[in-house]
């Protein structure tokens, strides 16, 4: 049996709690012989600040760098808001994503039958919900330069971000999205806003070339990004494969999110290019939802988005689809038995805690 080798980033607030689920889960399928996995641990955010004072450690990128799959929970914090700019805790997972080229963020928004209630939307809209947003990762206005604040006198200054895409950016996503759609219900939804923005109008064109050459079988629409918003929220399950830059992707992915009841049931992939040597993919695996401070060390995150990456992980990095479907089937299975966590309680007697959530997906696995 061949080993992955996965390098664990636990991160920040929540982080620690939620991943040390997956660890569990791994131990249990290496035990059983199952799949045989290797775990490293390093820190990212605000954990490697505090003990290097930086995001993340040189040491600790070259081992992100030598891992089959990366899984990282959350950075950030109240407790490093005044930190420094460049060592805050959001740049060491900015640096993993950058410097692995990882361009391809994918992130399902699946509404489980159990959890509809939980949705802020009506149950008719969210039941059986099921779409992917690709949002391109690497590029945009979130590493576009110049990137600065520029002191103009007078008490007066200037903020400048720059929103930059060039056609290779935008194809590769676009290819990624495609083929994602042909293994789905074949739709893309391609989303900008060309009507203010020039790379809103190459990213259109792009779009369409590229469909015409290379995806002409798949149904392929457009929707300016503010209108794709206000779809999410009226009609969301017309939508299969949407596929957005960074920073639209960024708030329709959240949105996407609290149309399944909670950002604690979100997880995602961030995909590079085939590595010529491996043949595989570089990828990080994270839950779309944040460090979540407030509840940090309580016992009341929801593990479920972290639990539901390392399936990506399995799928995507380690060709073990069979084994992903099954940690999905026990998700599912034990919110159908009605174990909530805090966050998707809704109107259930009682909640459990992060690690009873854990072990009940542990034990469905055993049965499974
Ligand atoms: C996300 C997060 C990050 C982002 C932050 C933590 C930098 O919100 O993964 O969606 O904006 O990409
Ligand atoms: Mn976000």
């Amino acid at each position: 049996m061949s080993t992955n080798k996965l390098f664990v980033l636990p991160g920040d607030g929540i982080g620690p709690e939620v991943m040390a689920e997956v660890e569990k889960i791994a131990a249990f399928f290496t035990k059983e012989g199952i799949a045989h996995f290797e775990i490293e641990r390093g820190l990212v955010g605000g954990a490697a600040y505090d003990a290097h004072g930086k995001a993340i450690s040189e040491a600790d990128m070259a081992r992100a760098g030598a891992a089959d799959a990366i899984l990282l929970a959350a950075v950030g914090g109240p407790k490093w808001d005044g930190v420094p700019y460049d060592v805050r805790p959001e740049a060491g997972l900015l640096r993993l994503r950058k410097d692995f080229n990882l361009f391809a963020n994918l992130r399902p928004a699946i509404c489980y039958p159990a959890l509809a209630d939980a949705s802020s939307l009506k149950r008719e809209l969210v039941d059986g919900l099921d779409l992917v947003i690709v949002r391109e990762l690497t590029g945009g206005v979130y590493f576009g330069e110049p990137k600065e604040i520029v002191e103009l006198g007078k008490g007066q200054k200037r903020a400048i971000d720059t929103q930059v895409y060039e056609t290779y950016e935008i194809e590769r996503i676009g290819r990624i999205a495609f083929e994602l759609a042909r293994k789905r219900r074949n739709k893309v939804t391609s989303s900008e806003k060309h009507n203010v923005m020039k790379s809103g109008v190459l990213w259109r064109e792009v779009m369409i070339d590229l469909h015409k050459r290379e995806f002409a079988d798949v149904e392929l629409d457009h929707m300016l990004a503010d209108a794709l918003g206000m779809q999410l929220v009226r009609r969301p399950k017309q939508f299969d494969v949407i596929v957005t830059d960074n920073l639209f992707g960024d708030m329709l992915s959240d949105v996407a999110a609290m149309l399944t009841g909670s950002l604690g049931m979100l997880p995602s992939a961030s995909l590079g290019e085939v590595g010529a040597k491996t043949g595989r993919r570089r990828a990080l695996y994270e839950p779309v939802h944040g460090s979540a401070p407030d509840i940090a060390g309580k016992g009341l995150a929801n593990p479920i988005a972290m639990i539901g990456s390392f399936g990506m992980a399995l799928r995507y990095s380690f060709g073990l689809g069979d084994l992903a479907d099954r940690v999905e089937k026990a998700i599912a299975g034990v919110l159908a038995k009605g174990l909530r966590t805090a966050d998707i309680k809704g109107d259930a007697a009682k909640s459990i805690s992060t690690s009873e959530m854990g072990d009940a997906i542990l034990a469905e696995l055993r049965v499974a």
